[in-house]
C-alpha cells in the first residue's frame, strides 16, 4: 500500500499511480463506514480547505464543504468573480498567497482552453495540495467516485468489464469534456475494457485518447471507438451516457448548438439499455437533462446508480484530502 501522498496536487487522473488510487479507494470506504456508524474521524483537525469556483456547481461544492467538515476542518468557498482575480490578481498571486493561508487549494475552472493551465499555474506557486475540482480537460474527482461505485455494483476485479463511455444529447448547454475523458484514462488501469461512442463531430483531445489507448495497451484491456449510441451499448456492463459539447471541431457555442442538435436521437432510454447486459448499470455525473439525455424510466429506474454515485463523490474526496492535506 503507497501512503505517501502527504503535500501532493491531484490535477490529472494520471497524477496518482494505479497504487496510488488503489490506496485512496481503501481510505474512502474505511471512512465512508466510519460515517455509516457515526464514528468522528477528524483527521484533518483544524485544517483550512479554500474551494475557489469560476463555474456554478452542486454535487462538488456540496461534497467538498461537508467532507472537509467532517474530517475536522473548515472549507472556505469562494466565487472567482467576489476576488480581485479580474483586477490583476494571476494564478501566481492566487498560488502564493493562498498557499500561505490554506491547507489545500481545490478549484474549479472549466472554460476552454484556460481552465487547466490555470489550475497549474496556482499549483506551480502554492505551498499546498492544489485539487482539480474539473477542469477543461480532467474531472478526477468525479473518476474516482465513479470507480469507487463500480466496484461496489461490480466487484473490485474488473477485468473483462465492459464500460460504454457515451456521448448523449442535451439542450441545455454545451457541457465540458472532462468526465469522458478522466473516465477512458482511469479505467483501463483498473482492467475494464472501454467503448467510446459519439457522433463525428464529438471527438476528444486526440493526446487524451492516446492516453488512453497506450493505458488500455499497459493493462492488457480492449479499447474501441465507435459512432453508434446503440452499437456502443452493446453488452455492456456499465453505461455512461452523457452530453459533452463538439469543443474540438468548434468552440463557437451558437455553431456548437447547431451540430449538436443534429443528434436528439441520441438519449439513453429503455430501448438502447436492453441491449447492454441485463445488469448492466446506468451512470451519470449530473446534472442531466431528464428526458433528454437520459429518460427518467431509465434514470429513476433500478439500473441506475446516479444516487450512490453522486454520494461517492463526498467519501472518495474525504479520502483524498485526508491523504494530502495533514
Ligand atoms: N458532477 C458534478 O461535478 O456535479 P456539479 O457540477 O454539480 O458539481
Amino acid at each position: 500500500m503507497i501512503t505517501n501522498l502527504r503535500g501532493r496536487d491531484l490535477i490529472s487522473d494520471l497524477d496518482f499511480t494505479k497504487e496510488e488510487v488503489e490506496t485512496v479507494l481503501d481510505v474512502a470506504w474505511d471512512l465512508k463506514r466510519k460515517r455509516a456508524l457515526g464514528e468522528p474521524h477528524p483527521y484533518l483537525r483544524d485544517k483550512v480547505l479554500a474551494m475557489l469556483f469560476f463555474f456554478s456547481s452542486t454535487r462538488t461544492r456540496g461534497s467538498f464543504e461537508a467532507g472537509i467538515a467532517q474530517l475536522g476542518g473548515h472549507g472556505a468557498f469562494i466565487d472567482s468573480k467576489t476576488t480581485q482575480i479580474a483586477h490583476g490578481d494571476t494564478p501566481k498571486e492566487i498560488g502564493e498567497i493562498f498557499g500561505r493561508y490554506f491547507d489545500g487549494l481545490a478549484i474549479r475552472h472549466c472554460d476552454w482552453n484556460a481552465g487547466n493551465a490555470y489550475i497549474n499555474g496556482v499549483a506551480e506557486a502554492a505551498r499546498c495540495p492544489v485539487l482539480n475540482m474539473q477542469c477543461d480537460i480532467y474531472h478526477p474527482f468525479q473518476c474516482l467516485a465513479d470507480l469507487m461505485t463500480i466496484m461496489e455494483k461490480k466487484g473490485r476485479d474488473l477485468r473483462k468489464k465492459r464500460i460504454v463511455v457515451s456521448w448523449a444529447y442535451a439542450s441545455s448547454y454545451l457541457k465540458p469534456i472532462s468526465v469522458p475523458q478522466s473516465l477512458i484514462l482511469q479505467m483501463p488501469r483498473f482492467g475494464m475494457d472501454v467503448t467510446l461512442s459519439y457522433p463525428p463531430e464529438f471527438k476528444l483531445m486526440p493526446d487524451i485518447v492516446e492516453q488512453a489507448q497506450a493505458q488500455a495497451r499497459q493493462y492488457g484491456t480492449a479499447f474501441d471507438i465507435v459512432h453508434d449510441m446503440k452499437q456502443g451499448f452493446e453488452d455492456a456492463d456499465v453505461v455512461y451516457a452523457k452530453s459533452w459539447g463538439p469543443l474540438l471541431t468548434t468552440a463557437d457555442p451558437v455553431e456548437g448548438k447547431r451540430i449538436q442538435d443534429q443528434y436528439k436521437d441520441w438519449i439513453t432510454d429503455a430501448a438502447k439499455m436492453a441491449v447492454a447486459k441485463p445488469d448492466a448499470i446506468y451512470m451519470h455525473p449530473l446534472p442531466a437533462d431528464r428526458d433528454i439525455e437520459v429518460t427518467s424510466e431509465v434514470m429513476d429506474g433500478p439500473n441506475s446508480v446516479v444516487f450512490d454515485q453522486a454520494e461517492n463523490r463526498l467519501h472518495a474526496q474525504k479520502a483524498v484530502m485526508a491523504l494530502t492535506m495533514w
